[in-house]
């Protein structure tokens, strides 16, 4: 299951977004806004960052104007790993090196085509482990307040 959530500045992205996931027949939570209509992108960001960390979904995507405010704020969520991704190495690389659980993405800087495409690496590219897990790991302890650099 994958949550989905965006702001206005995303929702042009999110409608492309969904008509991929319709097609390939993936089952989504639409977390809103159902409309450009100007809304509060951090609502959006802790309502898919919750149902990642707590509500069984196992990958999100968010996106707003330029991915960042959304991925700010889902990165304030114990447990998240949001990642604002640009270009296809980005997308791939950000599930391989940094186990990314949600997928960041920007209506403004990017279009309709571009965001399919790096939904589609990023649903599609694990997570590679190894060397990889000890430094997610620290991450996860300088969130958790117990690393010890
Ligand atoms: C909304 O105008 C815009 O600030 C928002 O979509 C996002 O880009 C914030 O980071």
């Amino acid at each position: 299951m994958i949550a989905l959530g965006c702001d206005h500045g995303g929702y042009n992205l999110m409608v492309a977004i969904k008509k991929y996931l319709d097609e390939k027949g993936i089952a989504y939570k639409d977390f809103g806004t159902d409309s450009d209509a100007s809304v509060d992108y951090p609502v959006y960001a802790y309502r898919v960052a919750k149902a990642v960390t707590e509500g069984g979904c196992e990958l999100g995507i968010l996106c707003c104007g330029t991915g960042i405010g959304i991925s700010m704020a889902a990165n304030k969520v114990k447990g998240v790993r949001a990642a604002v991704v640009n270009n296809e190495f980005g997308a791939e690389m950000t599930r391989r090196h940094n186990h990314a659980n949600i997928l960041c993405m920007g209506g403004r800087v990017i279009d309709e085509a571009q965001a399919v495409k790096f939904t589609d690496i990023f649903l599609n590219t694990p997570e590679e482990g190894g060397r990889h897990d000890k430094r997610v790991a620290m991450v996860t302890a300088i969130e958790d307040g117990t690393f010890e650099g």
